[in-house]
């Protein structure tokens, strides 16, 4: 028995688990719900929660020392961009350190989470049992609902039509004619697989993206990606020079040139796709017209026969336990303080719902402590009218920042958002002395 909020934490993933430690060290009472039978979420390769985007070929693309916990370093041993295999034992080893293991229950998917008129959320399992709960933290992911292209690509195609959320292993491109649509990183990395494996490779570049090496100056691109309060577009003024001088114009590899500079939007980090294109293993195309069969029709005029064509379009932000009308991410918008508190229903937090230039899981490792801290009555939150402006605030501070997409509405940088939890948490544990470290959520189940 104690006085503290009871937890619920949805999902062991990357998130999952640095809430779950947070929660475990401070000695608040919860329990959390895997859907698969292991940790790592995404990171386990054909994950039996049947919602893993990993393909065999699958490495990080934010280097090892960025992406790690501060308080766990990843093995010496380990390359800087290790592959998800090693990154799966990476995040098991996590859990068996800090002996986490036991608080998880596997094969346990949540079906639907309520809440009751006194607050207390009602969260039944697929097993049917239902659990009460005094507080609730979503750490379900966002990159597993397909996005598929909008609007819908036209024609009827006769060849096999998957997004890169279904694609595992290269043997599904043996031979094919393959059409690899987007830009962003799992196009890429489909794209480069594709160029050594199917019988010929298209990329649709709909827009233009600076592609970055994975190393800048024999360095990981993102060495220098640290917590700071000097605004991260500033610093990555040099890394534009660098790249024009190393890289030059994404012309020069037949890709259009990005309207954009560098950093107003997510990094699409690739140092092989240049080379295939350089070496004139994948082709590129601005759209595709319609499907006509078993042909693709170009927006250029141009028709080809293809086999299969890969939608790396992206995913949706998706919670199916919830109702649509209680919490939902329409167009992928979130309306959160500080990417985590949900002003609407206290009580409930969200998890790594964020997409950096930079690493999740040290975020979501700052967001796992202020949550702690908050339960413990350690951290309180400012008004609702100050939370509010905070996040219009923020909301113009992201539409001046990044490109409109729904691709952008989690973005953050990295550095910029680290320094600002930590000043939140300085600063809500000041507000939390002045209300006497009054309970920020009553502990109403026994
Ligand atoms: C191909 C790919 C590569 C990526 N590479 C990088 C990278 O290099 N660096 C980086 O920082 N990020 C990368 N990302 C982003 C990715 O989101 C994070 O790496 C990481 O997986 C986020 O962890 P998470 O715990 O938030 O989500 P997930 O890894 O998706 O974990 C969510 C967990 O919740 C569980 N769950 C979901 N619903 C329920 C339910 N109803 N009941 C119980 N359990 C549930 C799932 O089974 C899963 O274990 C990549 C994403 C993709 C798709
Ligand atoms: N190796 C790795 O570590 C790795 C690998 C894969 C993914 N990831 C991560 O996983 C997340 C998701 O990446 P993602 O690449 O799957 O998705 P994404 O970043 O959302 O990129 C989607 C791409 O599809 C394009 N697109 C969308 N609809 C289209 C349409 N109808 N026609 C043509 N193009 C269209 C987008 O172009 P517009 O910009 O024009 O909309 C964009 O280039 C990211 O965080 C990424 O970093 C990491």
């Amino acid at each position: 028995m104690t006085d503290l909020p009871s937890a619920c934490v949805i999902g062991a993933g990357s998130s999952g688990i640095a809430a779950a430690k947070a929660l475990h060290e401070r000695g608040i009472p919860f329990d959390c719900f895997e859907k698969g039978d292991r940790v790592g979420g995404n990171w386990v390769f054909k994950n039996k929660n049947g919602v893993s985007s990993a393909y065999r070929s699958l490495h990080i693309n934010t280097s090892r020392e960025r992406m790690e916990y501060a308080d766990f370093p990843m093995p010496a041993s380990y390359p800087d961009f290790p592959r998800h295999d090693q990154i799966a034992r990476y995040f098991n080893d996590y859990v068996e350190h800090f002996g986490l293991r036991e608080r998880i229950e596997f094969e346990t998917g949540v079906q639907h989470v309520g809440r009751r008129e006194d607050g207390v959320w009602e969260v039944t399992l697929e097993r049917g049992e239902t659990r009460l709960y005094d507080a609730l933290l979503v750490a379900n992911g966002h990159h597993w609902d397909p996005r598929w292209p909008e609007p819908p690509l036209e024609g009827s195609f006769d060849g096999e039509l998957i997004h890169s959320h279904h694609y595992r292993d290269p043997s599904q491109l043996e031979g094919k004619r393959v059409v690899v649509i987007g830009m962003g990183n799992s196009a890429m990395d489909i794209a480069v697989d594709s160029s050594y494996h199917a019988a010929a490779t298209t990329l649709i570049a709909r827009s233009g993206v600076h592609v970055v090496p994975k190393y800048i100056l024999g360095k990981p691109l993102d060495s220098a990606v640290r917590p700071t309060r000097i605004p991260f577009p500033w610093l990555l003024g040099g890394m534009q020079v660098v790249l024009r001088l190393t890289v030059g114009p994404m012309e020069r590899y037949g890709l259009p040139n990005p309207e954009h500079r560098l950093g107003r939007a997510h990094p699409t980090v690739s140092t092989r796709i240049l080379d295939r294109l350089a070496h004139g293993e994948i082709e590129v195309k601005r759209g595709i017209e319609r499907l006509e069969g078993g042909e693709v029709l170009y927006t250029d005029g141009t028709r080809a026969p293809v086999d299969l064509i890969v939608c790396c379009t992206g995913y949706k932000i998706s919670f199916p336990f919830f109702d649509e009308r209680f919490f939902a991410a329409p167009e992928n918008r979130l309306h959160l303080y500080k990417r985590v508190f949900v002003p609407a229903h206290p009580g409930m937090y969200l998890i790594g719902f964020v997409q950096p230039w930079g690493a999740i899981m040290p975020i979501a490792e700052l967001q796992g402590r202020l949550v702690g801290d908050h339960l413990l009555g350690e951290y309180a939150l400012p008004s609702p009218g100050e939370m509010q402006r905070d996040i219009d605030r923020m909301l113009r501070r992201q539409e001046r920042r990044y490109l409109a997409s729904k691709r952008h509405t989690l973005q953050v940088d990295f550095a910029n958002y680290a320094v600002e939890l930590e000043d939140e948490r300085r600063a809500g544990t000041q507000r939390a002395q002045e209300r006497g470290f009054a309970p920020a959520v009553a502990a109403v189940l026994d």
